[in-house]
């Protein structure tokens, strides 16, 4: 069973919804994340940070939400928050991030506009296990993406998406297969 935490647009959590895997449960730290919204068959719930004494005792009651739903397994798409030991040890290895640099190059919430201010010649993407640090953790599966002249944040951005939709369903399949 899989919980999937979103922030934003959730383009990878339709991907995943699309791709016919188990997803049980969708949580936010923002109520109005328009991600939500795609998951509106399914049980969703919010955690603001401001509705919890702190980062640990909301981090704790979100994976008791996600573990009352079953959950074993869960993905970050989009998810914009560390998450702390309160959180990740109670899914351990069984946390994974998707994120659209090739990793350990480019951290960070603004790898793709970085990577167009670095100048590179190829950008990518990578799904890594999460530990309690910014984009780090054991890289699951990568994928290089050209960058094409004229590229801006948004170009880019949108041909990592794609790749990122593909890269993303194949780590959390090879994952459920090797459980
Ligand atoms: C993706 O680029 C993901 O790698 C990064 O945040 C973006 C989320 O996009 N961590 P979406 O909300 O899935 O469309």
């Amino acid at each position: 069973m899989i919980g999937v935490l979103v922030s934003g647009t959730g383009t990878n959590l339709q991907a995943l919804l699309d791709s016919g895997l188990p997803v049980r449960a969708v949580a936010s730290n923002r109520e109005d994340a328009p991600a939500l919204v795609r998951a509106a068959h399914l049980p969703t719930a919010t955690f603001a940070l401001s509705a919890h004494p702190s980062r640990e005792e909301r981090d704790a009651a979100m994976a008791d939400w996600l573990q009352s739903h079953g959950v074993e397994l869960v993905v970050l798409a989009g998810y914009m928050h560390i998450l702390t030991p309160a959180f990740l040890d109670r899914f351990p290895g069984r946390v994974v991030n998707v994120h659209p640099s090739l990793l350990p190059d480019f951290p960070g919430a603004h790898a793709v506009a970085d990577q167009l201010a670095a100048g590179v010649a190829e950008a990518g993407v990578t799904v890594h296990v999460v530990d309690e640090g910014v984009d780090t953790g054991p890289v699951l599966l990568q994928e290089r993406v050209p960058v094409q002249p004229g590229d801006t944040v948004e170009t880019l951005h949108a041909r990592l998406k794609q790749v990122e939709h593909r890269l993303l369903q194949a780590a959390v399949e090879e994952l459920l297969c090797a459980r």
